[in-house]
This record gives C-alpha cells, sequence and structure tokens, in this order.
C-alpha cells in the first residue's frame, strides 16, 4: 500500500467567520520540511485544532479553498529566498468555518547560518485590508480554475502583479497600505 507522508485532512468550508481578537496573536512553527513542530494556544483558541491534529503535518491542512495558491507561491520563493514574507490568510478553523490573518512568514536560523525551520505569527487585519485584498484573491483563484493546473499559481501571481503595477506600487508596499487601511 502507498504509504501518505502526510494527511491531509478534507473540511468542508462554511460561511462563518472567527474573529481574532485585537491582541492575539497566532502563533506556529516549523522544521525545515514545513512540518508543523509548535502551535501556541491563541492558534488552538481561534481554530478549534488541537497540537495532535497539527503536529507533524504541513500548514496545507488548515488551508481554506478560496486562498490563491499563487500567494503561497510567493510565500515560499520569499522563504527560499531567506527573505520573510507578509500576506493576508484566509485560514479554516476545525469545523469549517474561517478566520483572515494579517501573517508574517520568517525562517528560522540558526547562529551559523543553517535553516532550523519557519515561523510565524498572525494576528488581526486592518479593518479595510479584507475587503481590498478578497476582490484580488477572487480574480486570481478565478485564473486558477482554468486551464493548466501546474502553471497557474504563475499565471494567478501575474493577476497580483498587473494589479500591483496598475498602482505603480510593490508587493511589500501594498502590504503595507492595507496594513494601514
Ligand atoms: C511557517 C509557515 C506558516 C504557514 N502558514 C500557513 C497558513 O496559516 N495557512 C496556509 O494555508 N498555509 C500556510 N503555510 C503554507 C503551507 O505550507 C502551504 O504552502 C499552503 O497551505 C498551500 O498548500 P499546498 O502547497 O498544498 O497547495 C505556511 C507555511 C509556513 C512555512
Amino acid at each position: 500500500m502507498k504509504k501518505r507522508s502526510s494527511k491531509r485532512q478534507t473540511i468542508e468550508a462554511i460561511n462563518r467567520e472567527v474573529l481574532v481578537a485585537e491582541d492575539g496573536f497566532i502563533v506556529s512553527k516549523t522544521d525545515a520540511t514545513g512540518r508543523i513542530s509548535y502551535i501556541n494556544r491563541t492558534f488552538m483558541e481561534v481554530s478549534g485544532f488541537v497540537e495532535s491534529e497539527l503536529l507533524g503535518h504541513q500548514h496545507n491542512v488548515i488551508r481554506h479553498p478560496e486562498m490563491p495558491r499563487g500567494v503561497f507561491q510567493l510565500l515560499w520563493q520569499e522563504l527560499k529566498a531567506d527573505r520573510e514574507f507578509f500576506g493576508y490568510v484566509k485560514n479554516l478553523c476545525r469545523d469549517g468555518a474561517y478566520y483572515w490573518v494579517f501573517a508574517n512568514v520568517t525562517p528560522d536560523v540558526d547562529e551559523q547560518g543553517n535553516l532550523r525551520g519557519y515561523y510565524s505569527v498572525r494576528r488581526k487585519p486592518a479593518p479595510g485590508a479584507i475587503n481590498a485584498i478578497e476582490p484580488i484573491y477572487a480574480r486570481m483563484l478565478d485564473e486558477e480554475s482554468r486551464g493548466d493546473r501546474k502553471t497557474a499559481p504563475t499565471r494567478s501571481v501575474k493577476i497580483l502583479q498587473a494589479y500591483l503595477a496598475e498602482q505603480n506600487q510593490s508587493y511589500i508596499q501594498f502590504m503595507q497600505q492595507l496594513d494601514a487601511a
């Protein structure tokens, strides 16, 4: 029998939002292969998952079906280049509800420069940020739903890049603008 390295849960998304508290920080850490090695109490409280359901798994267990794959392509591209990533992420709760966060994801490097893993700190988004990002993600997702699945993330990132070019902004400037929204 084929062994699966990571169990992928199938949670049906429902249209119920869980709000992150103003002072709530949702933290997780992974090993160098992206397997979750730590989640904090706020993570469990907001998402409804317990440690045993997430430790050892990739974060895609909590990936919401409305999140464009292109966003995660950008995330991994930055991490592999030893840079941190900022982004708005809609995540799944254990019961299918969702929560929006403004996430910062960072490579965790030791004094010798060896990659120990990654960590992420997520907080409640600024009030206007989600209204601004949702239509862009919807366009990205729409693009991903057509044509070749393999090239879908790259094609959807192009939509984001075209939007940024129109605004004359870099991705990080856009993130900062939304955070002030
Ligand atoms: C430290 C860290 C935190 C992450 N946090 C999330 C997260 O909160 N939600 C999410 O969907 N993916 C997160 N990811 C990205 C996932 O690893 C994965 O790329 C994403 O869920 C897309 O899944 P897929 O690659 O199977 O399409 C995180 C990755 C790392 C390294």
